[in-house]
């Protein structure tokens, strides 16, 4: 079948766009390089850019039928988001996910790349160039990091629970309330600054949770299956596992294990 014949040229592609589009970039990046989106903060670069046209060409060529979804395409064209909810195979692509650590010569920036089909995400691919790291997790059958079998366990007993918060600039109010729920005995909130390496961390057992506040898919879909086939899992404040094809209440979380999901859940609904 296509992920055992195929994953192999995903990675490939992974690493090309890296090695063409976005190393080449880092810490050389030109003013007329970076650009504004929605404001301030939200940056865009040519990495982004390049990197996402290259990964556009490169992917749907391994899966006749299938599309791609990539965060600046849709940035251009607000309606090709649909293809998420649609009946071909969609490979949603984040070129540069921490593009604002990007910008400032930091290396906690990955690419995230997911295989979706009918709302469920089959395989998925976090790669971290500037840390040479490269996660993956095909669904039923495991997550790997650099080849080894990633297991998120379970936080120790009784050890306050490292919670990071993940949120993009236009989180609404009534969100922040829900997120306030965190601040309390026993959690200790962080931040890091790319979803999909918070994604990682949980699936490795460096960090006990996330909560996240916003639903893009490219952001959440590699991560979300990393995660459960670490052994974590995901739940939105109303208690159901997050979907990527929306309409979820937010914030959710995911998290190392099923109790400590079910506990930061339980903080966000009773924040507001
Ligand atoms: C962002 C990062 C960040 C999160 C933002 C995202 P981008 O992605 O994941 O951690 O707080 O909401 O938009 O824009 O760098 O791909
Ligand atoms: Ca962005
Ligand atoms: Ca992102
Ligand atoms: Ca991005």
């Amino acid at each position: 079948e296509f992920l055992a014949r195929r994953a192999a040229d995903v990675e490939e592609a992974l690493r090309e766009a890296a090695a063409q589009e976005i190393m080449p970039r880092w810490r050389r990046l030109a003013e007329h390089e970076v650009d504004h989106k929605s404001g301030p903060h939200d940056l865009v670069t040519d990495a982004d850019r390049k990197a996402e046209l290259y990964l556009t060409k490169t992917l749907p060529a391994l899966l006749p039928g299938s599309v791609v979804v990539g965060e600046e395409a849709v940035h251009a064209n607000p309606a090709s988001y649909e293809a998420i909810r649609g009946e071909a195979p969609v490979w949603i692509v984040d070129p540069v996910d921490g593009t604002r650590q990007f910008v400032r010569g930091e290396p906690g920036f990955c690419t995230l790349v997911a295989l979706a089909h009918g709302g469920v995400v089959h395989a998925s691919w976090t790669y971290a160039p500037a840390r040479g790291l490269l996660a993956t997790a095909v669904r039923g059958r495991g997550a790997l990091l650099d080849g080894e079998p990633l297991h998120s366990g379970s936080p120790e007993p009784g050890s306050e629970l490292r919670v990071a918060v993940s949120h993009p600039d236009y989180t609404t109010d009534e969100q922040k309330r829900a997120l306030l729920g965190l601040w309390t005995d026993g959690v200790a909130p962080r931040s890091c600054g790319s979803a999909g390496l918070e994604y990682l961390a949980i699936a490795r057992g460096e960090s006990d949770a996330t909560a996240f506040s916003w639903e893009a898919a490219w952001d959440h879909a590699a991560g979300l299956l990393l995660v459960e086939e670490a052994g974590g899992t995901h739940l939105t404040r109303a208690g159901e596992p997050f979907r990527i094809t929306g309409g979820n209440t937010l914030p959710f979380t995911a998290a190392r294990d099923a109790a400590t999901a079910r506990r930061v859940a339980g903080l966000l609904s009773d924040g507001s």
